[in-house]
């Protein structure tokens, strides 16, 4: 109690200091074209002044004041854009924190104590801390500024003294204003199958929400990203956007409300809902990193900035190259044994793939998954199917002269399973109703520390006993179901929170201990691709929807936040009207698999899928490393288009799709984006089936990056579900 009274005096002296000197005090958080601007007036609280496009006048910093949006009824007590708003102050809006004190006293009041900015790489870190005048309770905020990507992490730490238990129900990472006169907030709905649908709408007086709680395949029903546009909707190339996304693997909100004046809080943050959160004294409460861009130039260079940005620093091995394969799910399914899979491999040589991919059905022997119903949990080697174990498939994929990965989805476990039999305890299930099932599974509780090891010995057993995996495809088919740990007992409103800690803990071992692994990401398609999870996984699974079409819907939503580099996109029989051709001139445009009985393709379709990886392998410095432009969105037509530049602008590659065009439409000639205006490219039109010539216009000439910039290519047709692949190559 006498160190409360003491820090609270101190404390209090120090706003008394500051009020005395009428000092003010700017905190600049900037990238190259961004400034973040928060402010300490005399009252000592943190107040954002400035959000926007760079300021070139330092001095101009002067003239930012944090009371430039008073209330509008005139009242007295001074009102500001405060930073990290605590419940139960002047503020009557949404906060960003909210903690009921050991004391029961529900109010927080945040007050500047120090900051400090160092280098980090790729731009510099600001760490401020804030504490509560009347309770140990302190806030540290932090923010790295990618100075050349134009990208802002931001992210907070709650941690208090006090002598009881607080109670956290908001915990935002951040919280960002603005003041326009409209807002549109741009969403990617979702579901199994259709991932990542993008739509708009003004944003108005109260609260819009975009939130889930399923706990795990936690983005099954809404991704955690948005576009957030000022005064006018969302365009490709022009306008101001907010893109902004959290890396949390969980329960997410972002809250979007718009005030009694007109201006605009966004506050992204872990879903409080179910999660009123205990914090013991000394413990710290962690929130996710909030990514944002603000682009001035549309969205399409929004995207760019995180593309650059995750590919140097958030994306798992980023800067290396990916691994093209064949997959066997969509072919197989559970079906196959050791003799099929090795021919598989052989298939998979031919082809000219790096890698083989076995799914899921390749384990349990006392419930054998021969289908969903049982197995998981289990993760031997099932004798029946595969009697020379992983060790024959290793063998094998070396014979053939590919690499070996393998499906897996350890964080579950079927009811008909030994292990559920021997730790029914380890599954997350109300011990007094009738358990709900999801897939036929249970959700294992991370939160267990004995269920944390339990899984990161799966993976590390598998790696150890088996060093030819080359690869693994970690799945998470179900939400949690039956919201209750065995393991917590009182404090089951920490499960959401603490199970996807534990996840996090299980993933930080293996990469400790296989740095370099090669993982994808994988939900029952693409309902888990958040930039946490992404610092373990080098690519992610976007939908089991493959059809073509769809996937240029689904692939064009989620390029807005992810590089190709991250997203994989396979060729199998879905859609079997469109040509493989154009199942393959889309999927090329993402890190490129297969999932397709090669035995169902003719002899000339082999042949096209040959020469079409090789293509794709060329083209690596342009899809995977260079930058994307989209340029023809598939919901303003039938058509879809977008360009890769190569970073030194030597080589690009077009992507032109025509979907089901209507008759005698008019087709728009497609320009490029990105080349260097000065070079001459040749024109070359690729992926061609074999045995038919290009009937592109431009094909075989050689045109400056200027005219193809200004002019275009006749690169769309009236045909249906037809594509064009078109290389550039400077001379
Ligand atoms: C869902 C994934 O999205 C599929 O690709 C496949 O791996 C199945 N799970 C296997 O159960």
């Amino acid at each position: 109690m006498k160190h409360l009274i003491l820090f609270t005096m101190l404390l209090s002296l120090s706003c008394a200091l500051s009020a005395q000197t009428g000092e003010r005090k700017n905190i600049r958080i900037a990238t190259n074209h961004t400034d973040l601007i928060l402010q300490v007036p005399d009252n000592g609280r943190l107040y954002q002044v400035y959000l926007g496009e760079r300021l070139r006048h330092d001095t101009d910093l002067n003239h930012l004041d944090w009371q430039v949006h008073p209330a509008s009824d005139g009242s007295v007590v001074p009102r500001g854009w405060e930073v990290y708003s605590g419940s139960g102050n002047e503020d009557f809006f949404e906060p960003a924190l909210a903690v009921t004190h050991a004391d029961g006293n529900p109010s927080t009041y945040l007050y500047y104590v120090s900051h400090h900015s160092k280098p980090v790489d790729g731009g510099t870190q600001t760490d401020i801390v804030l504490r509560d005048n009347r309770y140990p309770l302190e806030v540290t905020l932090h923010y790295v500024a990618y100075t050349e990507e134009d990208v802002i992490k931001t992210w907070s730490e709650i941690s208090h003294d006090e002598k009881q238990p607080v109670y956290l129900s908001a915990y935002a990472s951040t919280m960002l204003y603005f003041s326009a006169g409209s807002y549109y907030l741009t969403e990617f709905s979702s579901d199994w199958a259709k991932e990542a649908q993008m739509s708009t709408q003004p944003l108005r007086p109260g609260k819009k929400v975009l939130d889930t709680k399923l706990g795990s395949r936690a983005a099954m029903h809404m991704q955690p990203f948005f576009l957030l546009s000022i005064d006018q909707p969302a365009d490709e190339q022009q306008g101001q956007v907010l893109m902004g996304t959290l890396g949390w693997t969980g329960n997410f909100r972002f809250t979007f409300e718009v005030d009694n004046v007109g201006n605009l809080r966004v506050i992204p943050a872990i879903n409080p809902y179910a999660s009123r959160y205990e914090l013991k004294r000394g413990e710290t409460f962690a929130t996710p990193e909030f990514i944002f861009t603000l682009s001035r130039q549309g969205a399409g260079q929004g995207s760019r900035n995180l593309q650059a940005w995750a590919r140097r620093y958030q994306l798992k091995d980023g800067r290396e190259p990916r691994l093209t394969l064949l997959n066997n799910w969509e072919n197989t399914g559970f079906n196959f044994n050791q003799d099929l899979l090795a021919g598989l491999m052989k298939e998979a040589k031919d082809l000219g793939v790096d890698m083989f991919l076995l799914d899921d059905g390749w384990f349990a022997n006392k419930y054998p998954r021969q289908n969903d119903r049982a197995g998981l949990g289990d993760w031997e080697v099932n004798h029946a199917k595969l009697p020379g174990g992983i060790t024959a498939l290793t063998d094998a994929a070396r014979e053939a002269g590919v690499k070996f990965g393998l499906w897996i989805e350890p964080e579950m476990v079927n009811p008909k399973s030994e292990l559920f039999e021997q730790h029914p305890e380890w599954a997350i299930h109300y011990p007094n109703r009738e358990t709900y099932y999801y897939r036929n599974q249970l959700v294992l509780d991370l939160s267990n520390p004995d269920v944390q090891d339990y899984v990161y010995s799966v993976v590390d057993r598998l790696l150890t006993e088996n060093p030819g995996i080359a690869y693994f495809k970690w799945d998470c088919n179900s939400p949690i179901t039956n919201i209750y740990s065995p393991y917590l007992k009182e404090r089951q409103e920490q499960l959401y929170i603490d199970h996807v800690r534990g996840i996090y803990r299980v993933l930080q071992r293996l990469q400790a201990k296989y740095p370099h692994l090669p993982m994808m990401l994988c939900s029952g398609g693409g309902a888990r691709c958040d930039y946490e999870a992404l610092k373990y996984f080098t690519e992610f699974w976007c939908s089991d929807n493959t059809d073509p079409v769809e996937r240029l819907y689904i692939q064009w939503g989620f390029s807005h936040f992810f590089p190709a580099k991250a997203m994989c996109a396979h060729v199998t029989s879905w859609n079997r009207a469109a040509s493989v051709k154009f199942r393959t001139d889309v999927a090329s445009m993402c890190k490129l698999g297969f999932d397709i009985g090669l035995q169902e393709l003719s002899a000339e379709e082999l042949e096209f899928c040959r020469q079409a990886v090789t293509n794709w392998k060329q083209l690596q410095p342009a899809i995977m490393d260079g930058t994307q432009y989209r340029l023809a969105s598939p919901y303003n037509g039938n058509h879809m288009a977008v360009n890769y530049v190569s970073a030194d602008r030597s080589m690009a590659v077009l992507f032109a799709y025509d979907i089901h065009p209507r008759y005698q439409e008019k087709l728009l000639p497609v320009k490029l984006q990105g080349l260097d205006p000065d070079k001459l490219y040749r024109v070359e039109e690729i992926n061609l089936m074999p045995g038919t010539s290009s009937t592109l216009k431009a094909h075989g000439q050689t045109l400056s990056g200027d005219y193809l910039m200004k002019v275009g290519l006749e690169a769309f047709t009236f045909g249906n579900m037809q594509s064009r692949v078109v290389k550039l190559t400077a001379q």
